[in-house]
């Protein structure tokens, strides 16, 4: 039932010859009489009354409960693009030339060496201590989690290694300059998280991290099988998020969980998995146009856009 015919029902039963309290309006059609009162003050009041707290009652019923609300963004991200980019049905399938797997690695590179562009604002912003500690931690892996004893140097550095295992001089991946179409997704993803509500902020994670660990494994997975000339040790970056974004992914669920309970919120939220869901397509398809498709045989171009052109 849509708002406005949530509204006009309970404005029916609130002109019926008995009336009822405001206080007792239910949406669902129960309204006890209670003449005594009824009869006392300003009908025209009362009527106002019962108005605006039928209409706060009926935007109440568009509010999603927890899990209703995970399930619906995850539904909202799935929902996005009717099938995976093709830049990832081709990684993920064998199909990437190694040039093109080292534009990939290269251009992937400017978002993860600018990490702490939107996880410090993520961090500044939240006003929740035992999630700053949550959130400090994660930074802490971004930077290199060898800063206190840990296994792996910093995310970017894992990347680096990755790159270089495709075949690129360290030099070359340092010095790249990203696509246009890189750098304007990073400061989007930028610009959305500073102008978000700080649960706003920390549940984009949904559309990365939330999907990390099922990502990263099927990434490795498919370069073990098919790219197997890269060594085994430039896979960590991998390895390091199979297992980090675990964590990462469900501290993401519980603050939505949590946090995200006003109409307002929930509507942000998902426009927002929506901006950021783009935002990642934007990525894949500047690398597809650039270094893809112009290779691609007409088959492959209906096969993997589900289109012909
Ligand atoms: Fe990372």
């Amino acid at each position: 039932m849509g708002l406005e015919s949530v509204v006009l029902e309970a404005l029916a039963h609130c002109l019926r010859p008995e009336g009822f309290l405001p206080e007792q309006a239910n949406l669902f059609g129960a309204y006890p009489v209670n003449s005594r009162q009824h009869d006392n003050g300003s009908s025209r009041e009362k009527l106002t009354c019962s108005m605006l707290r039928v209409e706060q009652e009926a935007r109440d019923m568009s509010l999603l409960l927890p899990k209703e609300l995970i399930l619906n963004l995850q539904e909202t991200i799935r929902k996005r693009y009717s099938r995976p980019h093709p830049v990832r049905q081709l990684l993920l399938s064998g199909r990437l030339t190694k040039e093109q797997l080292q534009g990939w690695a290269k251009n992937q590179f400017h978002e993860f060496r600018n990490i702490h562009r939107f996880f410090g604002i993520r961090y500044q912003k939240c006003p929740i201590p035992q999630l700053r500690r949550d959130l400090l931690e994660n930074m802490v892996e971004e930077e290199g989690e060898d800063l206190f004893g840990g296994k792996y140097p910093s995310h970017a550095e894992l990347w680096v290694r990755f790159a270089e295992g495709t075949g690129m001089a360290r030099e070359e991946i340092l010095s790249y300059e990203p696509l246009p179409g890189i750098r304007a997704a990073l400061e989007m993803y930028v610009q959305l998280v500073q102008q978000s509500h700080w649960t706003v902020a920390i549940g984009t994670g949904l559309v990365f991290e939330g999907e990390g660990p099922k990502r990263m494994r099927a990434e490795r997975e498919a370069l073990e099988k098919y790219y197997s000339w890269i060594p085994s040790t430039a896979l960590d970056f991998f390895r390091a998020h199979e297992y980090h974004d675990e964590g990462h992914g469900n501290m993401v669920i519980d603050v939505i969980q949590k946090y995200c309970m006003e109409e307002q919120l929930q509507e942000e939220m998902r426009a927002a998995v929506k901006t950021r869901t783009d935002i990642m397509w934007l990525q894949n398809e500047s690398i597809y146009q650039t270094y893809v498709r112009p290779a691609l045989s007409v088959e492959v171009v209906k096969e993997v856009e589900g289109r012909l052109e």
